[in-house]
């Protein structure tokens, strides 16, 4: 009898150990536990054994029945949730993990990424901290020229620690390239900084580091000393595009942005083109589209003019190209800035820029 309480008492730890929901827990007691359960059952036969047995037997019974009855108990509460870290059921599903979200502008960036790769464009980046030289010097933009006062910049008051020689891509590299330097090198003084107030010095790295022909583009950071409201920021996000090769002419400009603006928008879109002037190309234009939020009707978003400018671009001037190393008797090109904050505006229909670098988590969960 003795042995058979002891085996009864390893039968029953062995199946609580497999155990895993009340249920289970519920009918394993039933079965040792109950009126007619085994336990139950051996313990009653004690009435017919000698006192003496009794007496031992007895007390060996007791103590069992007390110990399963606690170890049934301790399990359904770690069943029931109260005691979690020494149970684990791993038929249940797994917590779902927060995923963070995109920056609005950086979908739009990814979006025309893609899609210039698929034109054969490679994407570049360039230093936000920008030479005077490379900013406006080599867009042919000369100190005192007038066009300089079209962008309101950022001046880095003390000059830089290294003076960059120029020309020279220095922290310039295609995108999982490592940085190397240009081969050459004339010194001119290049202490001048200021924060870039567009991407379009990219253009200028990108054809002395690969010459022509050359497609890329470069997305980035631009910087303006704005007084800042619901439209303007000192801090945005531009794309540069620059194609060069033999015979470039408006007309693959022109079909080029009607792809880009197809392509963002998911659908045709009506444009428009009007001249521009802008100092790097020859002749320049403004590239319109239908406004997008009253389809040309005007609305405030238009200035009530039922269009709205989204791209300027234009030929690359020949001085432009030779300041990036390449023939402009042999090669021709064209250029364009898009301003990605602005798209973004318009694809999500945002009306406020100063959201865009507001760090409001409120507003990016929405993305
Ligand atoms: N860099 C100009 C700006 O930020 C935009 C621009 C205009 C870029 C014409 C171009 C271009 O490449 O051809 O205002």
């Amino acid at each position: 009898m003795k042995d058979e309480i002891i085996k009864i008492k390893e039968e029953i730890l062995a199946e609580l150990k497999k155990v895993k929901e009340s249920e289970a827990l519920g009918n394993l007691e039933t079965k040792y536990l109950g009126r007619k359960g085994k336990l139950t059952v051996l313990l009653k036969q004690i009435a017919g054994l000698s006192d003496e047995e009794k007496k031992e037997i007895g007390r060996l019974a007791n103590q069992t029945k007390k110990e399963m009855i606690s170890k049934f108990k301790e399990i359904k509460s770690v069943i029931s949730g109260k005691g979690e870290d020494t149970f684990v059921d791993v038929t249940l599903p797994g917590e779902k993990r927060v995923l963070g979200h995109l920056h609005p502008v950086t979908i739009v960036q990814n979006e025309l990424e893609d899609l210039f790769k698929s034109m054969g464009f490679m994407v570049l980046d360039g230093p936000e901290l920008e030479s005077d030289y490379f900013n406006f010097e080599a867009l042919n933009i000369p100190s005192h020229h007038p066009a300089r006062d079209m962008q309101d910049t950022f001046y880095v008051a003390t000059p830089h620690p290294n003076p960059l020689p120029h020309p020279q891509p220095l922290s310039f590299a295609r995108r999982g390239e490592s940085k190397e330097r240009g081969q050459e090198e004339t010194n001119v003084d290049q202490s001048d900084m200021v924060m870039r107030t567009h991407t379009s010095p990219v253009q200028v790295r990108g054809m002395l580091k690969y010459g022509a022909p050359l497609r890329c583009v470069a997305p980035g950071r631009v910087f303006r000393a704005e007084a800042i409201d619901a439209v303007h920021e000192h801090t945005f996000d531009q794309m540069e595009g620059l194609m060069v090769d033999e015979n470039i002419s408006i007309s693959n400009l022109i079909a080029v942005m009607k792809e880009l603006i197809n392509g963002i928008f998911g659908r045709e879109v009506e444009t428009r083109v009007r001249p521009g002037y802008f100092p790097f190309v020859e002749p320049g234009i403004e590239l319109d589209i239908k406004c997008t939020i009253c389809n040309g009707s005007g609305c405030p978003g238009c200035k009530h003019s039922g269009w709205l400018e989204i791209l300027p671009a234009g030929q690359v001037h020949p001085k432009v190209l030779e300041y990036g190393g390449i023939d402009p008797d042999k090669y021709s090109g064209f250029a364009f800035g898009l301003g990605l904050t602005r798209l973004a505006m318009m694809k999500y229909k945002i009306n406020d820029t100063r959201l865009f670098n507001s760090g409001d988590l409120r507003f990016l969960r929405q993305f």
